[in-house]
This record gives C-alpha cells, structure tokens and sequence, in this order.
C-alpha cells in the first residue's frame, strides 16, 4: 500500500507540481491523494487537476481569523481522503498548535531559507541585508513552532554579486524543485536522514 499524500498549497505550486511528478515515477512509495489551496484563484489547483489529482480550495477569508474555524474546515477536507503524509508546499497561512499536533512527525513544509536562520518571511532580502555568501532551501517537519521542526533537507547555493532577493528567489526555486521531491520520497519510505544538495 502507498502512503497517502496530501498538499497545501496557495499559488502557482511549482513545488507541488515537482512532487506530483515525482510521485508518477516508477519506486515513490508514496501517491497522491488532495491538492488544498487557500484560495480558488491558486493557479495551482488547475495544475493538480490536469494531473488527475483532487483539487479544492478552503478559502481562509470568510473565517475572519477564527484559524480553529478554517483548521477545522482544512482537517474536514483531509478526513474524506485520510492522507499518511501532509506537504505543505508554498502554503501562505500559519497553522495552530491544534491543527500541526495531530499531524507533527508526518507534517512536511519547505522554507526558502537555510534554516534556523531567516525563520519567517523575506528571507532572500533578509540574506542578502545579512551579506550572506550562500543561501537556500530546507524541507523539515512541521512542529508547532514556525519554520523550527527536524530538517529533512537542505540544499545551497551561493548567493553571486548583483544578486536581487528576486534572483535570489529564482535560483533557490530551483533548488527547491530538486530537494522537495527527493525527501518526500525517501521519507515516504521511511528514512528520515537529512539530504543535503
Ligand atoms: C516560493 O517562493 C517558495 O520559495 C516557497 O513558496 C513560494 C511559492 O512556491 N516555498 P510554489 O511555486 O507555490 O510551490
């Protein structure tokens, strides 16, 4: 049996994507099972569909703030396809305690940032403020604290003269398409040692 794989996404989900592509491949011992996007205007839900994949949106707005209220409306949605593994792939909202502890030790995200630093947003303009000489990526475990769970893994780059957070961006992008899809199936396997790239 495969492990059941759900995704969170908010955008465009270029990762998810690359995780879906992945998973079509021969050996994943993990299949996809829901793409959830915050919005219904995610350009990623399309993507999910053409791919065969269920794509529904859980739009935040309506819950006012009330996060237990939206959480419980997301955990609805994953009770009807009882996913394994929950990926959180460009996900754009913070999730409670309440929500990530039923799910910690089998909850992925992936930062755009070498973690532990740069927790948080804007991390391609924190580094280069920060006159940092590399930079990247990192897929952990999602704890409840933000971007601070077990990294899985974590690939570099160097960060070259000229660089802009955009370019920054683009090029840590490609890495991330890289490294998401290579821990999500070895731990879909069981292995949990860090990957570096
Ligand atoms: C990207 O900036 C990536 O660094 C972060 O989420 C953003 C959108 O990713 N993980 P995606 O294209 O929606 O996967």
């Amino acid at each position: 049996m495969k492990k059941r794989v759900a995704i969170f996404i908010s955008g465009g989900g270029s990762n998810m994507v690359r995780l879906l592509e992945d998973m079509a491949l021969p050996g994943h011992a993990a299949e996809p099972v829901l793409v959830l996007a915050n919005s219904a205007d995610a350009g990623g839900l399309a993507k999910a569909a053409e791919m065969g994949v269920k794509a529904v949106s859980v739009d935040h707005r309506p819950y006012k703030g009330d996060r237990p209220a939206f959480e419980a409306a997301l955990q609805a949605e994953l009770d009807q396809v009882h996913p394994d593994i929950l990926c959180l792939a460009g996900f754009m909202r913070v999730l409670t305690e309440g929500f990530v502890a039923p799910w910690e030790g089998r909850m992925l995200n992936i930062h755009p940032s070498l973690l532990p630093k740069y927790k948080g947003l804007h991390t391609h303009a924190r580094a280069l403020e920060a006159g940092d000489k590399e930079h990247g990526c990192t897929v952990h475990l999602v704890t409840p604290a933000l971007d601070d769970g077990p990294i899985l893994g974590q690939a570099r780059i160097a960060i070259e003269d000229g660089d802009t957070p955009d370019s920054l961006a683009a090029r840590v992008l490609v890495q991330e398409h890289k490294l998401y899809p290579a821990v999500l199936r070895q731990f879909a396997a069981g292995n949990t040692t860090p990957i570096t790239l």
